[in-house]
């Protein structure tokens, strides 16, 4: 046997001879062996040392060895357990192998049928253990390209909405910019001013001109693909900025808003206009869910935390509320363009996804959370070094949720 390959053993036999001979035999042949002379002191001695084979004696004063068997069977770890009978003990053999033993032998034991049997018992467990390095592979392999999957189709689907929304948006300009000139000689003209019934329809028209070029805008930022000024920078600037915009806004709803920047944040390289643009998107999208549950009454809660992840090389932005909650089923579609479960005339469904696609530019990850007392809280996360993708590392949604949850059930 080779240094790695030492196998330990546990014999558990209230005849000390017999303990004494084993451990003899089974060394010559390098097994690492322990012995226990009943049934609680065995027990003990499998949890301390974990065995990989246990030679079990079925009759011991106090706890026999199918209660020992049975109680071994319940822990953590696992070995293969060979039973020692003596003869005409065939029913308590069968009734051992029924509990979960390997094999069993018959006292006195032969060294050559115990050598044999002790090697059966290794290979199964080599190839038990080469199974599960398998299935463990396998699943890690699995998880990171459902991720990636999912990656990849949200950026063909991005990439869709994307030509499509610069060609529609150039097309409108164009005639919107007209609209936008016309309008504001209607509202100048005293035929209009003068005629309050009149004046009302033109201001009517110009607030849904409002939102028509405010959805042509957003299609043109999102499909523009802006390139982004990259620069070194704390991502607390941003953020606070971003929350800077709303405190006043937010209080006129009666939010409490609350913000908690990690001190000493590393640096990266990032565009501040952008990332404070997914900041305002979260908030707003926070206050919208508030809203809809507080109706501007006291109660509403708003949380912005920035925080580091060394062990996964990343750093964060998370916006948490008690609004009402992202609506079951539509969770794999919130940051698809379009995708709005707004009254009409309320969303457009291209916050997130404009989100999504700065972020992704910062090859950063974006996402969202469910946490204690039915709240939530939407993140993003950039890689610190920029070169780097998050996207790459399986690990890192995991780590980011485990994180917040931490970190919110501490404030
Ligand atoms: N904080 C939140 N709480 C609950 N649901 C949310 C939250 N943020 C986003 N959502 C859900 O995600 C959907 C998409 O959000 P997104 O920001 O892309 O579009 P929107 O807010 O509906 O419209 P807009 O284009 O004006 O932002 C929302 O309609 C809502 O259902
Ligand atoms: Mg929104």
């Amino acid at each position: 046997m080779t240094q790695e390959n030492i196998y330990k053993v546990l014999v558990i036999d209230d005849e000390e001879i017999l303990r004494d001979r084993l451990k003899q035999l089974l060394q010559l042949d390098d097994y690492e062996v322990t012995t226990a002379e009943n049934g609680p002191k065995g027990i003990e001695e499998f949890s301390r040392i974990s065995p990989d084979l246990v030679l079990l004696d079925i009759k011991m004063p106090g706890m026999d060895g199918i209660e020992v068997l049975h109680r071994l069977k319940q822990l953590p770890h696992s070995a293969e357990v060979f039973i020692m009978t003596g003869h005409g003990g065939l029913e308590t053999a069968i009734l051992a192998m029924r509990e979960g033993a390997f094999d069993y032998m018959t006292k006195p034991i032969e060294y050559d049928e115990l050598e044999i049997n002790l090697k059966r018992a290794i290979a199964k467990r080599q190839l038990e253990a080469r199974e599960k390095l398998h299935v463990d592979e396998i699943e890690s392999v699995n998880k990171k390209l459902k991720i990636q999957g999912v990656q990849l189709l949200q950026s063909a689907k991005l990439a869709a909405v994307g030509e499509l929304g610069a060609g529609v948006a150039h097309e409108m300009n164009q005639p919107l910019m007209a609209i936008a000139s016309h309008m504001e000689i209607l509202l100048l003209n005293p035929a209009i001013t003068s005629d309050p019934k009149l004046l009302e329809k033109v201001q009517k028209i110009k607030d849904q001109f409002a939102r028509l070029s405010t959805i042509v805008k957003r299609m043109h930022d999102y499909s523009s693909g802006r390139t982004g000024s990259y620069v070194d920078e704390t991502l607390n600037r941003p953020v606070h900025d971003g929350y800077y915009l709303f405190a006043q806004q937010f209080k006129d709803h009666n939010i409490e808003l609350t913000i908690n920047l990690k001190e000493d944040l590393s640096r990266t390289k990032l565009d501040r206009h952008q990332i404070q643009d997914v900041v305002i998107n979260f908030l707003i999208n926070s206050r919208d869910a508030v809203d809809d549950v507080f109706s501007l009454k006291e109660g509403g809660r708003i949380d912005i935390v920035t925080r580091e992840l060394p062990a996964n090389d990343c750093i964060l932005a998370a916006v948490r509320d008690n609004g009402i909650s992202v609506q079951e089923g539509t969770e794999e579609s919130l940051f698809n363009p379009f995708f709005t479960t707004k009254p009409v005339g309320k969303g457009t469904g291209l916050g997130l996804s404009v989100c999504y696609n700065i972020i992704k530019n910062h090859n950063g990850i974006i996402g969202f959370t469910a946490l204690p007392d039915k709240r939530k809280a939407f993140y993003f996360a950039l890689p610190r070094d920029p070169k780097k993708n998050l996207v790459d590392d399986a690990g890192v949604i995991p780590a980011i949720q485990e994180d917040l949850k931490a970190c919110f059930s501490a404030a």
